[in-house]
């Protein structure tokens, strides 16, 4: 195996040794233990970058790209994000304390959510944050009075569901008229939901906002251009309806990346070039004014620019029908196998040319807990060895539960050859921190 097969170009052997971001992943292992989530700052820099470049250059002046925080939040993602003038998407109380606490400028925050609590909404005014994704009229009201009451006017986006089936899988498609997400403009309630929030007197509509699911491998750029369609049709209804015309549209977040050779790389800044001559011309088209736009990345900012590093705990052949290779970690650090039969390519820590076919599999006590069937591994893995899972940069980490009182992982930086600690490994004690008869 060479470095171009690993998926990312970041991963590479040298001398039968795995290396990550350019340094040797089994000594990492050795100096932090295991397992442990690995980043390589200086791809998740330049995935900004490619974004920030790719809006700025195909949109305009005024149209960003904002970090989506649930694909891998904590404190030292949210200073990179600050360094790299991105703005952010925060979804719950958790990321909105961690964003601040970790100088995140609030003002560039937007705050989303549909089941948002008083207390949320109350932290979230208290703390400046720049604009709510407002979700449903519920949530319309509560946070017009709430403004009113500590005498500020608040900017607000519509969530809008624009009623598009993304094709990705049930779980994270968001866009469909029945989602949990957003008003739906097929049923005529998006177009009151507008003027319910143009008749706000303490909220400031600056446009509208929709997400029609995750991991959608846009090569033909085809959903997003339907979701542009969609909105911009919307926001022309509207303009003739009420006089409105929205200042910005967000599009919300979703390229795909690749986890195993066979799927496709998306071009993003491509993708966002046609993106972008479609809603210009499509705009001139039906005679609206071209909107500022938003994008919400998240997987594609981290995806590739994490690993997990485990131990090998157990090997354990079934006569005639399997081997497992058991290790350290599992479902607790890793749960899209076992939520979404997600594909992952595991690679081990010292190359070898003599394979074996095996599932790897957690330590918890669920059948369930497979981090990925059908790997070829070293036929002589044994107990001890290091193995790694690529791509697991983007809802691992933020997915990541103590199932069993397993403590998590730490999250270790890799950045021109050093690496920082980035979030220490939990210890049993923090694990039964909260427990009040111990
Ligand atoms: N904006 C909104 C409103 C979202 O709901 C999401 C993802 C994003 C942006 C970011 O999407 P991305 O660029 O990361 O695809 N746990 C699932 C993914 C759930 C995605 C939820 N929303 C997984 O592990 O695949």
């Amino acid at each position: 195996m060479s470095g171009k097969d690993l998926i990312s170009g970041n991963v590479s052997y040298d001398g039968g040794r795995l290396t990550f971001a350019g340094m040797d992943v089994g000594k990492i292992a050795d100096e932090y233990g295991t397992p442990a989530y690995l980043y390589d700052e200086n791809r998740i820099v330049d995935n900004c970058r490619m974004y920030k470049r790719a809006m700025k250059e195909s949109f305009g002046e005024g149209s960003l790209p904002a970090y989506a925080g649930k694909a891998a939040a904590f404190g030292y993602m949210y200073k990179i994000m600050s360094r790299e003038g991105m703005a952010a998407d925060l979804v719950s109380i958790g990321e909105l304390y961690t964003a601040s606490a970790a100088g995140f400028d609030m003002k560039n925050a937007y705050f989303h959510g549909n089941a948002k609590t008083d207390e949320e909404i109350s932290e979230a005014l208290r703390l400046g944050v720049g604009c709510f994704v407002v979700d449903n009229p519920d949530e319309l009201s509560v946070l017009d009075d709430m403004a009113r009451k500590r005498g500020i006017n608040q900017k607000i986006l519509l969530r809008i569901t624009p009623g598009i089936d993304p094709h990705t899988y049930e779980a994270v498609s968001t866009g469909k008229v029945d989602s949990k997400f957003g008003v739906p403009i097929a049923t005529g309630q998006a177009a009151e939901f507008v003027k319910s929030a143009l008749a706000a007197p303490n909220l400031t509509l600056i446009g509208y906002h929709c997400h029609v699911g995750s991991l959608v491998f846009d090569t033909e750029s085809s959903v997003y251009t339907d979701a542009a369609r969609i909105m911009l049709d919307f926001s022309r209804d509207m303009r003739e309806l009420v006089g409105y015309a929205p200042e910005y549209i967000s599009l919300g977040g979703g390229y795909g990346v690749r986890y195993v050779n066979s799927d496709p790389q998306v071009d993003i800044p491509k993708n966002i070039e046609r993106l972008a001559e479609f809603m210009k011309c499509h705009s001139a088209e039906i005679g609206l004014p071209m909107p500022k736009v938003i994008t919400e990345p998240g997987r594609s900012i981290v995806a590739d620019a994490g690993m997990t590093v485990y131990t090998v705990g157990s090997v354990k052949n079934v006569k005639g029908y399997k081997t497992y290779v058991a290790v350290d970690g599992g479902m607790t650090d890793n749960p899209r196998y076992a939520l979404y039969r997600s594909s992952y390519t595991v690679v081990p820590a010292i190359e070898s040319d003599e394979k074996m076919i095996c599932d790897v599999v957690g330590k918890c006590c669920e059948s369930g807990d497979i981090i990925q069937p059908g790997v070829s591994l070293p036929a002589s893995t044994r107990r001890g060895d290091r193995i790694a899972v690529l791509t697991t940069g983007a809802y691992n980490y933020s997915m990541a539960s103590n199932y069993n009182r397993i403590p998590r992982p730490p999250v270790v930086m890799i950045k021109d050859g050093e690496t920082t600690l980035a979030v220490r490994r939990e210890t049993p004690a923090d694990v039964a921190a909260l427990d009040l008869m111990i």
